[in-house]
């Protein structure tokens, strides 16, 4: 049996459950990997906070000199955000520590570069964590999917937003409310505007871009819209339209080594798309490899029992699988495409008026807009629109001339998620 010593920056919802989790799966990690991984000492922010979990305070520390000294060979680092992480973790993989993180916004903006200083010292740095919380999706595109070109991802990579969207649709509950909640379950970022403006779905999608597409791009350069705008009567609407809206994360490249398209976006999938039905908490990726087609991976996208496993995965694996290699190049970004799709187009109205469909149908048809469907209630009214160009939003409101208090339009994607149909394989018989 191995000792293997672990120190734990950051012991809060991801920290503290990595701790119980060691402790609770102990006999199964030891059995499987003939190691025990014993936590020596736990860096947190407020010495004197009270911790809920019995015997830690003697390995509670502010210092992080003493974490290092305490005899560990893994850093799990749970602080999150760049400083002063960045700093532990580079200092940790300098002195021959491994790593393993959950933090995002760390591997997307520095993730490069920490992989770089890892690989100088000899040592791993590991983050499946980071993405889709409890999904082993890291570890499956890096070890499981080597000979395939992956050529789209579409996914619902934020958990709190996700709870959100769910719960507004279901049971027509405000934001605040809803968010909130998702706070006091321990979903929602430090600061919950990395999760409802979008940052930590880019964070997520810039990592899944590296090891999908080889490619690095810079967090700044991916299109990001939150959901902040989003109401219960827009849910409803859509929803009487046959589709749900869903913070959704999309990225293609466009042939081999060719340019890739990334944003993150409300969208409208319709109720048949299998995404459609991946609700609260939970996160789904959906890959799309030039071998093996379609792959989609589902499970709680955040929240403490779910995130500590991926970080004891890693642990786990750490001494077992190989970090793999990543020939990474820069591929030229295009803009997330809005025009030439379907739209879904929702106008909240100032008065308490339910307009007519049909007239309003017949006006938009009258100037050669493409009208898939039309609903209105009080209050609102929603457009599905083909071939879609963001320059027609001013027609229509000048066309309608309803009195408007807001108006969004959103992506809508199709009703499958394999564009087209796989080719055989040439000069195989
Ligand atoms: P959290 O509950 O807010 O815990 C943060 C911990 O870091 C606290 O223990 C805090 O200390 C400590 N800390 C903060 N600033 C520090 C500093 N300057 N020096 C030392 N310690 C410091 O956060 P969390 O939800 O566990 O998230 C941690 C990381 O995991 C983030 O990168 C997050 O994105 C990622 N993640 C979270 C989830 C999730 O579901 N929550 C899922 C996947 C990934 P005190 O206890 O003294 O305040
Ligand atoms: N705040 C993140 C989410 C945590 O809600 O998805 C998991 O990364």
């Amino acid at each position: 049996m191995k000792r293997i010593g672990v120190g734990l920056l950051g012991f809060g919802t991801v920290g503290g459950g990595v701790y119980k989790t060691l402790r609770s799966q102990e006999d199964v990690i030891l059995k499987r990997t003939e190691t025990l991984f014993e936590v020596r000492s736990i860096l947190v922010k407020e010495k004197e906070k009270e911790r809920s979990i019995e015997g830690v305070q003697p390995l509670i520390t502010t210092d992080f000199d003493r974490v290092l000294e305490s005899g560990v060979e893994v850093i799990v680092e749970a602080i999150g955000g760049t400083e002063p992480a960045r700093m532990y973790v580079e200092r940790a993989l300098e002195a021959g520590c491994h790593v393993v993180t959950a933090n995002k916004e760390l591997m997307a903006k520095h993730g490069v570069q920490l992989e770089r200083l890892a690989r100088h010292h000899q040592v791993q740095i590991l983050y499946e964590a980071s993405v889709g919380g409890g999904i082993p999706v890291l570890g499956t595109m890096g070890h499981f999917l080597k000979a395939n070109r992956v050529q789209r991802i579409t996914g619902i990579l934020n958990g709190t937003t996700n709870y959100i969207l769910t719960r507004m649709a279901r049971e027509g509950a405000s934001f605040e409310e809803v968010l909130a909640e998702a706070q006091q379950k321990g979903y929602a970022e430090a600061d919950p505007a990395a999760d409802v403006d979008g940052f930590d779905a880019v964070y997520k999608l810039a990592i899944l871009c590296r090891l999908a597409f080889e490619t690095q791009v810079s967090v700044q350069q991916i299109l990001r819209e939150g959901i902040r705008d989003i109401t219960p009567e827009e849910l409803e609407l859509a929803q009487r339209l046959g589709y749900v809206v869903k913070l959704l994360a999309t990225g293609e490249q466009y042939g081999e080594k060719g340019p890739v398209s990334l944003g993150v976006s409300p969208s409208l999938l319709p109720i048949s798309h299998p995404l459609a039905g991946v609700e609260g908490v939970y996160n789904a990726i959906h890959l799309e490899g030039d071998v093996v087609g379609d792959v989609t991976l589902v499970g709680r996208g955040a929240g403490e029992r779910p995130t500590a496993s991926a970080v004891v995965e890693d642990l786990s694996n750490l001494f077992r699988l190989p970090s793999p290699k990543l020939p990474l190049s820069d591929s030229m970004l295009l803009p997330a495409g809005e025009a030439g799709g379907s739209r879904f187009l929702f106008m909240k109205l100032r008065e308490g008026e339910v307009p007519e469909p049909e007239k309003l149908r017949q006006k938009l048809e009258r100037i050669g807009l493409e009208v898939v469907d039309v609903v209105s209630a009080r209050g609102g009214v929603a457009f599905i629109l083909r071939r879609w160009d963001p320059s027609y939003t001013s027609v229509v409101v000048t066309e309608l001339g309803l009195e408007l208090s807001q108006i969004v339009s959103r992506p809508v994607q199709g009703g499958g998620l394999c564009q087209e149909q796989q080719p055989e394989m040439e000069g195989v018989v």
